[in-house]
């Protein structure tokens, strides 16, 4: 049967919270998904200014993590009614609502020598009850639960959406995070691999703020102004994880503040310009090195197809097409999709499949041990009446 849903992502960027209501039915192959309205909320800043402090562990107490636990909740509730509000769409209309939340810490099982885990905040109970439908949340802990990394999972939507009879295709997202699925020429699901690159807009947006008081770099305009510094670009570029095979997975822990101050900052002296332009081909060259090392070797490629915030970075865009030349690039838009609201429309089909009792993770992506049903079930039964006990 056909559901009309919303799915909820916020990312690595902190840049805010992505809706995106889509009608959804079907299973795997046979899934069909028509995205409907999208809006961008942007996080308050106040309420971001919490979520960086947890993050880069600042005021930190429980205190602080419980009450910012449910505050996400209800941002999460609010930018789903926001977004119900603004296209006309009754509430009790949603049959359901997928939530990944915000992650405020990832240990990997390929970087830490701690018990994997991860943490996303967001209580999924204060959207069921703000919005009176079924939400899924919490999806990564299944998948590492078997072994996994927790991550990417936008790669069992990948290859619902976007694979190919007669074409290789990369899919590059540039959120915070760089990340890549490769969805070989008449592939199955097994066949899929993919894998965090490294930081994508994370750096930059850092730069732009702190020099320049901008939450971003807007299309590139600041870094195409600069030139690379050259023993900055190799310090970048020596970072352990760029050597890790996949499957891996990284964040905030890995190239946060904590990196910035150390890598970065012995810098500072430099022309801004410079530093957001030496951070913007760092991006771009992490992203042609994982190609060449990790893709190319048993894949040829027709063409990458890139979405994400950073999608929409022109300067970034020029120095990918150039650094992986002769692969074709082209944007996620020229195939009728919104590049913002990918993530929030793959996390409707997680949350679908859910909800059918069907796994979604995808074993080449995360290195799970078997595909799990992932996420966590806030039910709710619409037909059950004010006062549910009164017949007992
Ligand atoms: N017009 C633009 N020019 C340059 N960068 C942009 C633009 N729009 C968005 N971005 C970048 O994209 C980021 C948000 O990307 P997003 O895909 O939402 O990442 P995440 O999933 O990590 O939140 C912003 O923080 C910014 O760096
Ligand atoms: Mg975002």
């Amino acid at each position: 049967m056909r559901k009309l849903a919303i799915g909820i992502m916020s990312g690595t960027s902190l840049d805010g919270i992505d809706v995106q209501m889509a009608l959804i039915e079907g299973s795997f192959s046979q899934t069909k998904i028509k995205p409907l309205h999208f809006l961008h909320i942007p996080y308050e800043s106040s309420l971001k200014n919490k979520i960086k402090d947890v993050i880069e562990e600042k005021n930190l107490n429980l205190e602080n993590i419980t009450s910012l636990h449910f505050e996400l909740g209800e941002a999460y509730a609010d930018a789903c009614i926001k977004l119900c509000e603004t296209y006309k769409i009754k509430l009790n209309e949603i049959d359901f609502i997928s939530c990944h939340g915000q992650t405020v810490w990832h240990i990997p099982k390929s970087i830490d020598h701690k018990t994997p885990s991860t943490l996303q905040l967001g209580e999924g109970a204060i959207i069921r009850e703000r919005l009176k439908t079924t939400v899924v949340n919490n999806f990564r802990s299944a998948d590492i639960a078997v072994g996994g990394e927790g991550a990417p999972l936008v790669p069992f939507a990948d290859y619902i959406l976007f694979r190919c009879s007669n074409k290789t295709r990369l899919i590059l997202n540039i959120g915070g995070i760089s990340n890549v699925t490769v969805l070989p020429k008449n592939g199955s699901l097994n066949d899929v691999i993919a894998f965090d690159i490294g930081p994508g807009n994370m750096m930059i947006d850092a730069m732009s703020k702190l020099f320049f008081n901008l939450d971003y770099d807007d299309q590139g305009n600041i870094a195409k102004k600069g030139s690379i510094i050259k023993p900055l670009l190799t310090k970048l570029l020596s970072h352990s994880f760029f050597n890790i095979k996949p499957p891996r997975s990284t964040g905030r822990e890995m190239f946060g503040h904590q990196y910035i101050n150390e890598i970065v900052k012995p810098f500072y002296a430099h022309s801004p310009y410079d530093l957001i332009c030496t951070l913007t081909h760092f991006t771009a060259i992490t992203i042609r090195d994982a190609i060449d090392q990790f893709v190319l070797p048993s894949h040829s490629v027709d063409e990458l197809i890139l979405c994400g915030g950073g999608s929409y970075n022109e300067f970034l865009l020029e120095l990918i097409k150039t650094y992986i030349k002769p692969i074709k690039v082209i944007k996620l838009e020229s195939l009728g999709f919104n590049g913002h609201a990918k993530e929030a429309l793959a996390f409707i089909i997680l949350a679908h499949h859910t909800l059918l009792g069907l796994p979604s993770n995808v074993i080449g992506a995360t290195g799970a041990k078997r595909a799990v049903i992932l996420g966590q079930v806030h039910h709710y039964n619409k037909s059950i009446k004010e006062d549910p006990y009164a017949h007992l």
